[in-house]
C-alpha cells in the first residue's frame, strides 16, 4: 500500500493543542471506542496491555477498570499525555511514542487497544507490523479506524466550492481489508459501523473538528485563510445535504479484532 502523506509533527501539535477541549466534544469518539471495548472477548484476561493513541486517556482508564491491570497509555502528542496524566488512573504509565515505531519489546503484550488513532498513521501496514511484533503469540489487537465515506458531505461540499481535498483522506474499506490480510496475523475480523451526526449549522461541525484536533492534515491541502466568500459558498453547498434533523456528518468506522 502507498503510504499517504501525513505530517506527524503537525498531527502531534494539533492534538496537543486540542487536549483541553477534546473530552467536551468527543461524544462519538466515546461511543465508537466503547463499542470496540464491548467487542473484546469476554474471557480475555490480559496481564500487559497498551492503549495506542490514548489521547486524553478515556479508554486507558476504561481498560484499567475492566481488567484491573496497569495500562500503558501511548500517544504521539505530548500535550495529550500531559492532560491524561492529570486524570489518572494511578497505575497507568504514559509514554510519548509513534504507533509506527513502538519502543516496546517483541512478544511482550497481551492486548493492544486503539480507538480512532491509527487513521493518523501514514502507513497502517507498518503500525500493524509493529503491533504484531510486540504482541505475545495468541495476543489480541483491537482497533478501529475511519474509512472512506467519513465526512463525505464536507468533502463533497468543498469539491463544489474549489475542487480541493480539504478533508482528511480515509482508506477505502477494500484497501483496508487488503492491509489486514497482508499484516500476517493468524486471524482477524472487521465490521463497519455507520454513524450519522447532525448539526444545526456548518460552524458547529467545523468548531467541533477543531476542538477534537481533527483538522485536515493531509499534505497538499491548500494553505491560506478561508475567505468569507469561500465560506459562504461552502455553507451553501453543505446546505444541499440538510435533513430534517439538521446538517448530517457521516462517520464510517471499521471495528477490527486481530489475533497473533
Ligand atoms: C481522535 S484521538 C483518539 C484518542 C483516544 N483514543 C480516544 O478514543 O479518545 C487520536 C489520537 O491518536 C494520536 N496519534 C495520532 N497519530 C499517532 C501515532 N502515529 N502514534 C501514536 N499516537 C498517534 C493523537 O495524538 C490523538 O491523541
Amino acid at each position: 500500500m502507498n503510504a499517504v502523506a501525513i505530517d506527524k509533527r503537525a498531527v502531534a501539535a494539533s492534538f496537543s493543542r486540542a487536549a483541553s477541549t477534546y473530552d467536551q466534544v468527543a461524544e462519538l469518539q466515546r461511543q465508537v471506542g466503547s463499542n470496540l471495548l464491548a467487542r473484546l472477548p469476554d474471557d480475555l484476561q490480559p496481564h500487559s496491555l497498551v492503549d495506542l493513541g490514548c489521547g486524553t486517556g478515556y479508554f486507558t482508564r476504561a481498560l484499567n477498570a475492566r481488567f484491573e491491570r496497569p495500562v500503558l497509555g501511548l500517544d504521539i502528542a505530548e500535550g495529550m499525555l500531559c492532560f491524561a496524566r492529570t486524570k489518572g488512573p494511578e497505575h497507568a504509565a504514559w509514554i510519548a511514542a509513534d504507533a509506527e515505531a513502538l519502543p516496546l519489546r517483541g512478544d511482550s503484550q497481551h492486548l493492544l487497544f486503539s480507538s480512532l488513532a491509527l487513521q493518523w498513521c501514514p502507513d497502517l501496514g507498518r503500525a500493524l507490523s509493529e503491533a504484531r511484533r510486540v504482541l505475545l503469540p495468541g495476543g489480541c489487537m483491537a482497533f478501529n479506524t475511519l474509512v472512506e465515506g467519513t465526512l463525505g458531505e464536507l468533502r463533497g461540499a468543498w469539491e463544489q466550492v474549489d475542487g480541493y481535498v480539504h478533508v482528511n483522506r480515509f482508506m477505502p474499506l477494500a484497501q483496508l481489508q487488503v492491509v489486514l490480510a497482508e499484516a500476517g496475523f493468524a486471524r482477524w475480523h472487521c465490521e463497519v459501523e455507520t454513524h450519522v451526526l447532525h448539526y444545526p449549522q456548518l460552524s458547529a461541525l467545523t468548531h467541533e473538528l477543531k476542538a477534537l484536533g481533527a483538522h485536515n492534515l493531509n499534505a497538499g491541502r491548500p494553505g491560506g485563510l478561508t475567505g468569507r466568500a469561500r465560506l459562504r459558498a461552502l455553507t451553501a453547498a453543505y446546505e444541499t445535504y440538510r435533513q430534517v434533523a439538521g446538517l448530517p456528518a457521516t462517520y464510517q468506522v471499521a471495528q477490527i479484532i486481530l489475533y497473533k
